[in-house]
């Protein structure tokens, strides 16, 4: 049979007839669970979320209720929490459609965490090309302040917070949560070091502040409603809940599904629903969770023994189970689910020329390795397009590469470094083969292009 989709987050989105409007909302049980809420003890929800196991869905994975943990209480100072609604990641596309089609659903999971965390004030910083989205919450947040649900004294309860929300200038660095939190505080979105700034220590306003992604924050709401501990039985060891993939590229059928985590492989995910490559073409590549993820190529294995099993497996890129897990046992990552598929018509130096040509767009440019390492790197890749490679600059890209990872304030330097090292790990044979054929018709040459650097 084939599999399943298992809508939680997107159970109302594409049904015909659902609207973003409250009443709709109301209608469909809306704003029961924080009514619920509001009943219990803080520290309660907050020791529900931990019992989920759920994980951050805004890329890194992080333990939610760990994180939640880690806020400074003591302090004295009043608590944030921000929503990020930044999603800038080429190949995701998960939180916009939460935005767009159910946008009371982050509401009421930011309504909850914000009382579980005992927030005194709320903000959704949103991407400043999501006119669109940025009005639809505004519509929302009225909606719902009008009826009680947020703003002075939610339902009666005695307890006040807003939501306010703050659109960004549209740059992929202000997602990183060091970076947002510099943005909205009116400055330019550059990273802080950690330590100190661990956002839950010292965030906005150096306050301490709860950084959750679109997903994230709309995952709590399910589970204050069917508690952490039956939440956490879906799933797989070490990763909760469900994940929504947003597949693009080379399928039949490209699109976003929502699959409980370990419960379908990327072959059933790719044939079953995405209806499997085009007319006459092979899967070649994969992405699994966004640009930044290490890329993985169709025919490889993968052999190990399988960390919350034990037991030994010897997968295809088809084989591997839809989970973190198992994804980090490939020696690659989940990220945000933003799945890029590429068939045998894809050059894949075309491909890490177009990636590089984004990270060094959008490098910030505080950390040397980062700034200097992203523009030499999409130079080089930009050159080796046009047909001016040279067998060495094979190796000298990964070794630019090699000397960002790790070496930087925030991880956009592995977003740069790990394209770069699966590539060369996957992909080097095809590239010197280019290099080796350049000017013979294989491929685009363009010996009027891009000057040797
Ligand atoms: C360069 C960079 C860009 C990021 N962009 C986003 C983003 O657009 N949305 C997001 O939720 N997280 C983004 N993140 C991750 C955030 O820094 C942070 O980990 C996340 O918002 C935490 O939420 P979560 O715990 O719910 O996943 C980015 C991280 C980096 C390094
Ligand atoms: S790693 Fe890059 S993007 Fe991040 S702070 Fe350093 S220069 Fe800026």
């Amino acid at each position: 049979m084939a599999i399943q989709e298992r809508r939680i987050i997107y159970k109302h989105v594409d049904e015909p007839g659902y609207t973003a409007d409250i009443d709709c909302y109301l209608r469909n049980g809306g704003y029961e669970v924080l009514k619920k809420a509001l009943q219990a003890k803080p520290e309660d929800l907050c020791k529900e979320v931990f019992d989920s196991g759920l994980t951050g869905r805004g890329g890194a994975g992080f333990p939610t209720g760990m994180k939640w943990k880690f806020l400074d209480r003591k302090s004295g100072k009043p608590i944030y929490l921000v929503c990020n609604a930044d999603e800038s990641e080429p190949g995701t596309f998960k939180d916009r459609q939460i935005i767009y089609q159910d946008p009371h659903q982050l509401i009421e999971g930011m309504a909850i965490s914000a009382y579980a965390i005992q927030a005194k004030q709320a903000f959704i910083y949103i991407r400043g090309e999501f006119i669109n989205g940025a009005r639809i919450l505004e519509t929302a947040i009225e909606e719902a302040r009008a009826k009680g649900f947020i703003g002075e004294d939610i339902c009666g309860s005695g307890y006040s917070c807003d939501i306010v929300v703050h659109r960004g200038a549209g740059a992929y660095i202000c997602g990183e949560e060091t970076g947002l939190i510099e943005s909205l505080e009116g400055k330019r979105g550059y990273p802080r070091i950690k330590p100190p700034y661990f956002p839950a220590v010292l965030g906005l306003y150096q306050c301490p502040t709860i950084v959750n992604n679109v997903e994230t924050l709309s995952q709590v709401k399910h589970i204050i409603e069917m508690g952490g501990t039956e939440f956490a039985k879906i799933g797989v060891k070490g990763d909760t809940g469900t994940h929504i993939f947003g597949v693009s590229g080379h399928v039949q059928r490209p699109g976003y599904y929502e699959i409980e985590a370990g419960s379908a492989t990327f072959g059933e995910l790719l044939y079953d629903l995405c209806g499997g490559p085009l007319p006459g073409r092979k899967f070649k590549a994969l992405i699994p969770g966004g640009s930044s993820t290490k890329i993985l190529r169709f025919g490889e294995r993968f052999t190990g023994k399988h960390p919350n099993t034990g037991e030994p497996f010897d997968w295809g890129v088809e084989d591997i189970p839809l989970d973190a897990i198992s994804l980090r046992a490939c020696g690659t990552f989940l990220g945000t689910g933003g799945s890029i598929v590429m068939d045998d018509s894809t050059d894949m130096m075309e491909v890490i020329a177009n990636l590089m040509a984004f990270y060094g767009h959008e490098s910030c440019g505080q950390c040397t390795p980062c700034r200097e390492g992203s523009l030499w790197l999409n130079k080089m890749t930009t050159r080796m397009t046009c047909g001016h490679a040279r067998p060495e600059d094979v190796d000298l890209m990964k070794n630019i590469a090699d000397q960002i990872e790790g070496r930087t304030i925030c991880a956009h330097g592995e977003a740069v470094a790990w394209p770069v090292q699966s590539h060369y790990n996957k992909f080097k044979d095809e590239y010197l083969d280019k290099i080796a054929h350049q000017g013979d018709g294989r491929g685009r040459y363009n010996p009027n292009g891009y000057p040797l650097i």
